[in-house]
């Protein structure tokens, strides 16, 4: 009996630690593995609808972002994460979440620095720049309330001391475009109408709307530019503000004919067509000026200055390049600045932003949100 009892003590206790070790393991992997080395999730059920077919069957496969099935039940792998407002402990930066729309759930985060000085500063905290951003994803995942966006808006709202405004447009497939162009425009129109006149009170007591910045990254940066653009066809924002400049990072633009440098390789760029395609329902060739900004009329970008960045490894950096030439060439009355990361890949700034050529990049915006 004793002897019975006891080996089935060690059999328990073998396969207690067999599960602690498996517990560990996975945390390892959750905590230790930076985003990009996971393996996405396996498509397919769970959680999909056992009872119907159509919710197994692959519609459309935009790995690693998401993969949308026959049902049209939609599975992001990445960008799910949320994480609430507050205030940042690293930087004093407060953060709060505001309704834009009630009717379509657009909404923004937005970002105060805290006074020079701590709270028993002087009086009059003087107003900030306004930043208008919105964040990337391909236009299918990510949030301006993921853990990743909120991380880098505290970081730049601390290092540029801007009032920031973090943008929550609606997303495809849900919602194609141009739903998140609309969205966008409805907000920054909200921005500048509250930075003139209220009554949103971090916009109207500390926004300078003569400093009104737009930026974005990949997808963010493909909708910035296009709010410039609707700006100088469109007769301006609400109220009369003007943009004043504009931050493209790491912009996300297409088009069917490669420019120089641009990948030539037949399969990639099919995908990327069936990609945007995606996104837009079929709405917009692979040339349309919301895509391809090489066919816009850029003389026509609302604002005075433009800065892109771009990085080495990025599909999307000859274009990013191009981009800026063709705006220098188009007749636009303005300066633009170029920023180029060799050997990193596409917006790595956002993963590690402690890596040396992150906070290279951060000081680059810093500097171009602290000029007039
Ligand atoms: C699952 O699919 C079946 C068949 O299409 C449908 O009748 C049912 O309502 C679905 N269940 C859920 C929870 O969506
Ligand atoms: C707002 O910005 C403009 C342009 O830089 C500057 O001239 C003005 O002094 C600023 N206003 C305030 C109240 O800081």
């Amino acid at each position: 009996m004793v002897a019975k009892s006891k080996r089935q003590l060690a059999k328990l206790a073998l396969l207690a630690l067999a599960l602690l070790l498996l517990l560990a393991a996975t945390l390892l992997c959750v905590f230790l593995i930076p985003r990009h080395h996971r393996k996405p999730l396996p498509p397919g059920p769970p959680p999909g609808n056992a009872s119907n077919p159509d919710d197994s069957v692959v519609a459309f496969d935009f790995s690693p972002y998401l993969i949308m099935y026959k049902s049209g039940r939609v599975h992001r792998l990445d960008g799910t994460a949320r994480c609430a407002a507050g205030v940042d402990e690293a930087t004093g930066v407060a953060s709060k979440d505001v309704v834009i729309d009630g009717g379509t759930g657009l909404a923004a985060r937005m970002y105060l620095p805290p006074a020079p000085g701590g709270a028993k500063g002087k009086k009059d905290p003087g107003r900030l720049p306004v930043l208008v951003f919105y964040h990337g994803g391909a236009f299918v995942i990510e949030s301006a309330f993921t853990p990743l966006y909120h991380a880098y808006l505290n970081a730049v709202a601390a290092k540029a001391r801007v009032v920031a405004v973090s943008v929550e447009y609606r997303l495809a497939p849900e919602h194609r475009l141009p739903t998140a162009y609309d969205d966008s425009w409805q907000a920054l129109n909200w921005v500048a109408r509250n930075a003139g006149s209220g009554p949103e009170p971090w916009l109207r007591d500390r926004g300078n709307l003569s400093r009104l910045f737009v930026a974005g990254d990949s997808a963010g940066a493909n909708i910035a530019h296009n709010m410039a653009m609707r700006a100088g066809t469109e007769g301006g924002l609400d109220g009369g503000a003007a943009i004043t400049g504009l931050l493209l990072l790491d912009p996300y633009f297409w088009g069917k004919k490669p420019v120089a440098g641009e990948t030539t390789d037949q399969a990639t760029r099919r995908q990327y067509e069936a990609t945007w395609s995606f996104i837009c329902g079929g709405r917009y060739g692979i040339d349309d000026p919301l895509v391809n900004p090489l066919s816009a009329e850029l003389r026509r970008l609302a604002c005075s200055r433009v800065a892109v960045t771009s990085s080495g490894l990025d599909d999307f950096r000859p274009r990013g390049m191009a981009y800026a030439a063709a705006l220098r060439d188009s007749g636009w009355d303005g300066v633009v600045e170029q920023y180029e990361t060799p050997g990193e890949r596409h917006v790595y700034f956002l993963d590690r932003p402690k890596d040396p050529n992150s906070v290279k990049e951060l000081a680059f915006v810093t500097g171009f949100l602290s000029g007039e």
